[in-house]
């Protein structure tokens, strides 16, 4: 087994703890994806669902294809369950997310439900965050000068690109400073503040407070629950 293996162990784990008629989050990214078809298998197995609301038009379009019950944000009072990947985990459940740029309305899934289940395969838990860079979803308007402001706070980072050069805007017309930490941050949280108190910062990749059930798949085929 290899960690494609992995993240679809605990995918398909997370599946099994969907219940008729919920609304269910999804999340962006590898591992929500391999969610979203074991969610659709179940479905054809006879899981009637509510329906689904996706964080992204990849999970969107996914979702769309499997022939799940998709649902506009805006026209769902409340989400039962939100399953999501993350780039890093630590023991507290706090997270970094973005690795996909899905950050924002990932966390506003996350936030309105009632429950976010964490996918992640065993190369995701950390004891420290911050190897990974953390993504901050930045106001184009002004983004030199909130970049610059940033700086002056002790946090730099570069604007992330696509592949063929250009800026990468978000779903939300915005761009994504992805933000290297020298050292692990010791109050994470404090960093969150700091950084979300710059006028042009939308929303960081930090997410607290919001992980319930985490399940990590390893590449030894094990599945472990963390309630
Ligand atoms: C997207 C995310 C993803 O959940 C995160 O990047 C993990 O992705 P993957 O499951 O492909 O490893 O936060 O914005």
């Amino acid at each position: 087994m290899g960690i494609e293996e992995a993240k679809k162990a605990a995918a398909i784990a997370a599946a099994d703890f969907i219940q008729n008629g919920m609304i269910v989050g999804l999340g962006t990214g590898s591992t929500a994806n391999f969610f979203i078809e074991a969610l659709a298998d179940r479905v054809k197995s006879g899981l009637d669902l509510k329906g689904v609301v996706p964080s992204s038009k990849a999970t969107q379009e996914l979702a769309f294809r499997l022939n799940l019950p998709v649902q506009d944000i805006n026209h769902v009072p409340r989400i039962d369950i939100t399953v999501d990947g993350a780039d890093e985990i630590d023991p507290l459940k706090r997270m970094i997310k973005g690795g996909g740029g899905a950050l924002l309305r990932e966390k506003i899934l996350a936030s309105n439900s009632k429950e976010m289940i964490v996918i992640v395969d065993e190369t995701k838990i950390v004891q420290n965050l911050g190897a990974h860079k953390l993504p901050v979803e930045i106001l184009f308007y002004g983004s030199p000068a909130t970049r610059h402001k940033l700086e002056t706070l002790g946090y730099r980072g570069r604007w992330r690109m696509t592949d063929e050069g250009a800026f990468f805007f978000t779903e939300n017309a915005n761009l994504i400073l992805d933000i290297a930490f020298e050292a692990p941050p010791v109050y994470p949280e404090e960093d969150h503040e700091q950084i979300s108190h710059v006028p042009g910062v939308i929303e960081t990749g930090f997410f607290f407070n919001l992980a319930g059930r985490v399940i990590v798949g390893y590449q030894n085929g094990r599945v472990d629950i963390r309630q």
